[in-house]
């Protein structure tokens, strides 16, 4: 499993020396902010990483696939503050946009997921803010996921801060299906045809069921 390193930009690639513009005071907070998000970023992938190298070290069995991380862009983050209604500034984020950093967990099978999930949430540094079990009461169109909300301490130079971090936990069969059904509506300008997402849906619950057929095939084979 590879962890790349995210180029973050620094203060001074916007700030001139004298800056004192509001809009660069600003962009100088925010890039602050992206730096503790992107840091609680790390502390939950090497977490996630440790627990997947004592599985496999132990057991022969390494839960996790992969695992994907992304920042929420500026362009996103202002759109969904608008679409809420909330104002657009460095403490309503802090308050209201809980995905601001996103780690996505894709396991081998059912049982990964849960397992590592509550592994995560044992951990004395990590605490539990939201949790949506997609997998367990499916969303209508058959999207399947475990989503957690937690936060950890990331420890700066003169004090720590409690960042929280999106967690999106699904199976190999999951996320081939969520990455097509993302790009369907993301290159449709229109709306989706009732019959495409009806389609979708037969697909969704299809997978679903090889999901259960490969994790009973793996228990008999343990
Ligand atoms: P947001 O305002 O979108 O964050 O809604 P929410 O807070 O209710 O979050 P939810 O748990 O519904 O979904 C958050 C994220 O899960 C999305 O940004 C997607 O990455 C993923 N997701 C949720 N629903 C779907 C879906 O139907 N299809 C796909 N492909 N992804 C989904
Ligand atoms: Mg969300």
């Amino acid at each position: 499993m590879i962890v790349e390193k995210t180029k973050l930009p620094k203060s001074s690639d916007i700030l001139s020396p004298n800056a004192d513009d509001s809009l660069l005071e600003k962009l100088e907070d925010y890039i602050i902010m992206q730096q503790q998000y992107n840091a609680a970023i790390r502390e939950v992938t090497t977490k996630l990483t440790i627990l997947d190298e004592e599985f496999h070290v132990r057991y022969d069995h390494s839960p996790i696939h992969h695992i994907e991380s992304r920042l929420k862009t500026p362009q996103s983050i202002i759109g969904k503050l608008r679409r809420k209604g909330f104002d657009v500034n460095m403490k309503s984020i802090r308050e209201h946009l809980m995905d601001v950093a996103g780690v996505r967990v894709i396991c081998c099978y059912i049982d990964d997921v849960y397992r590592i999930a509550d592994m995560l949430l044992k951990q004395d540094d990590v605490t539990l803010l939201r949790v949506s079990d997609y997998i367990k009461n499916p969303k209508d169109n058959g999207y399947r996921s475990l989503h957690i909300v937690v936060t950890t301490p990331i420890f700066l130079s003169e004090r720590k801060e409690y960042i929280p971090v999106e967690i999106q936990l699904r199976t190999v069969a999951m996320d081939f299906w969520a990455s097509l059904e993302h790009q369907i509506h993301y290159k449709n300008e229109k709306e989706v045809p009732e019959e495409l997402i009806r389609k979708l849906k037969v697909c969704a619950d299809d997978i679903a069921k090889i999901d259960g057929d490969m994790q009973n095939i793996y228990n008999q084979i343990r």
